[in-house]
């Protein structure tokens, strides 16, 4: 299969662009840059302008959508508004460029994220869960509605929200690890906050399981592990992996939020998701555990 990945070159993209290519597909990215990177072809798009090669659409049977301005950086009420309308536009340009072109994809699997459930310790949110009402939440919703336009012209679309994706490198966990690896590592607020998380083999795997299992029928679904731990457990089974040791106290809460924000909710809320829906669709866990895969990213 031929698939196109917008916002390919990022860490998602760049997992699941490895295993397709193990698979025997053929993958393209949709960048803003039109530097070719190794052996992957990239179409040149600017969701802030509204150009998008054409070629794009004309190479794809299906499109799995990642792209969108990191939550990573600081909240300010300019950036804040690039978070959303990165993810907006360029859903809806390529939403655009699809219906222009007339073409029938096999397939469109969009990222949203867990970040679209409220903060809540005491539920564990199945995909019926209401949003919340957050700064996140409202982007998942936003980005969302504008997956399903594809639905609405006869497209088999996938959402999936996603937790949070583990990696040594990039992310939230190589963000965790930093201080542990320097012996400061604590755990943030009261540390009971659940974290939705997942290897970032298995969220490949789970982009890549939704895009070929043509049974797989159009909905949303929680790609993140079956058994989420709370951010104490995380710092913990980091430090005993990375074998340091972690003495400082819990960092409060009000100490992350006079240093982030609201942006000190991405390391505050607590987001417990159920893996029941997509396990049910046929997806088999490869790193179940949270310690057999801190040990796969971190000793292997
Ligand atoms: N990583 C996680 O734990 C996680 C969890 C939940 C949801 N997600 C979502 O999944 C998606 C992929 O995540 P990721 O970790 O792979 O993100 P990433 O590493 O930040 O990559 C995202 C890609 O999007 C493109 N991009 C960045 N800013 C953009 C903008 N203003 N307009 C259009 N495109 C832009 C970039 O590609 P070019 O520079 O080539 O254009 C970039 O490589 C993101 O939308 C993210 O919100 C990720």
């Amino acid at each position: 299969m031929k698939v196109l990945i917008s916002g390919g070159s990022g860490l998602l993209g760049r997992e699941i662009t490895k295993q397709l290519i193990d698979g025997g597909h053929q993958v393209a990215w949709l960048s803003r840059s039109p530097r070719k990177e190794g052996k992957i072809e990239r179409f040149e798009w600017d969701p802030d302008t509204g150009k998008l090669d054409p070629a794009a659409i004309s190479f794809a049977d299906a499109i799995i959508n990642l792209a969108g301005a990191s939550i990573a950086k600081p909240w300010t009420p300019h950036y804040k508004n690039e978070i959303l309308r990165s993810r907006i536009d360029g859903t809806r340009l390529l939403h655009e460029a699809v219906l222009k072109s007339g073409k029938k994809l096999e397939a469109f699997i969009s990222a949203s994220a867990s970040g679209y459930y409220p903060n809540d310790p005491e539920k564990v949110f199945t995909e019926q869960e209401a949003p919340g009402s957050d700064f996140l939440s409202l982007v998942c919703q936003k980005w969302e509605q504008e997956a399903m336009r594809f639905e609405d012209i006869g497209i088999r679309t996938v959402r999936l929200r996603i937790g949070i994706v583990l990696d040594p490198k990039e992310g939230a966990l190589s963000k965790i690890a930093q201080p542990i690896k320097l012996g400061f590592g604590a755990p943030l607020g009261n540390g009971q906050q659940w974290m939705p998380w997942i290897h970032r083999n298995d969220l490949a795997g789970i982009f890549i399981h939704c895009l070929l299992s043509e049974l797989i029928p159009s909905g949303v679904y929680n790609a993140c592990g079956p058994q989420p731990a709370t951010n104490e457990e995380l710092t913990k089974k980091t430090a005993k992996v990375l074998k340091r040791p972690l003495w400082l106290p819990p960092i409060p809460a009000f100490v992350l939020k006079l240093i982030l924000g609201e942006m000190a909710a991405t390391a505050l809320s607590s987001n417990r998701c159920s893996a029941q829906k997509i396990m049910d669709a046929g997806y088999q866990f490869k790193y179940p555990r949270l310690e057999y895969a801190l040990r796969e990213l971190y000793l292997n």
